[in-house]
């Protein structure tokens, strides 16, 4: 990922931000109900612990990651954190209660194997918690059309799948479970779009780089125009092990 640091650290945020709420209700619908209070589980992929902070008052938290700066930032969150590969996840079967990951599964060079070692390690559930689509990405007005085409080539570019949310039940499939598969719904005021529109473009900036130029005053005209509306679908699998 070559998005600079700041404005990835920022965006992990305001996508937590989007999605915390709708992880608790999956959390205190689907799962937590059969399992013991605060039951231990394994973020993979944690990045600097943001997702793993965000449900710490429901579940045991441990970090895992590849990049060495988000396990050093996990610990200086006060959270459990270890340096691991997906692809082998350094842990016996069956060892926590439930395994999660969000925005890793797009980035992965065999997202099937580690699905597969998410599996292995869980002994109850295992959450995709979240994995965008960017081909159904909405931009409006008009202008801003070319957006969606561009974040899927410069993605694709860095060597992520930008389709991997339309993609979980397949890859659910091919590992042999079944899973729910659902859309995280959204909404965003004024106030909330006008405060968090700045971040994004200067995500979307990082990403697409020198592409995105010529769409940057027709995304700064629709914020002060109060006409600006944004929106890729976010993804999400629960697989309950039988
Ligand atoms: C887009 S960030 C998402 C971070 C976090 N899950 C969140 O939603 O805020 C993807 C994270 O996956 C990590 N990652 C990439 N490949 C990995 C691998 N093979 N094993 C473990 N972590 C990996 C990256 O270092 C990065 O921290």
């Amino acid at each position: 990922m070559s998005v600079p640091g700041a404005t990835l650290a920022g965006q992990l945020e305001r996508q937590s931000g989007w999605l915390t709420e709708h992880w608790r209700w999956l959390l205190d619908t689907r799962v937590l109900p059969y399992l013991p209070p605060i039951p231990s589980a394994l973020d993979v992929g944690s990045g600097p612990g943001v997702v793993a902070a965000s449900l710490s008052d429901r579940l045991n938290v441990t970090c895992l990651d590849i990049d060495p700066e988000a396990t050093a930032k996990c610990r200086s969150r006060g959270l459990r954190s270890i340096r691991g590969d997906a692809h082998a996840l350094p842990f016996r079967d069956r060892s926590f209660d439930i395994v999660q990951c969000s925005f890793l599964l797009m980035w992965l060079h065999d997202p099937e194997r580690a699905l597969g070692e998410m599996l292995r390690v869980s002994r109850h559930a295992v959450l995709l918690l979240a994995e965008p689509d960017h081909g159904g990405r909405i931009d409006h007005p008009e202008p801003l059309h070319p957006l969606k085409d561009l974040m899927v080539e410069s993605l694709r570019a860095e060597g992520a799948d930008p389709h991997m949310g339309r993609r979980l039940r397949a890859l659910c499939s091919s590992c042999g479970v079944d899973a729910e598969v659902g859309v995280h719904p959204g909404s965003w005021d004024l106030e909330r779009t006008r405060r968090e529109a700045g971040g994004e473009w200067d995500w979307i900036e990082g990403t697409a780089g020198k592409s995105a130029e010529p769409l940057r005053d027709a995304w700064h005209a629709a914020l002060a125009g109060g006409t600006l509306y944004t929106f890729t679908p976010v993804l999400y699998a629960l697989i309950v092990k039988r």
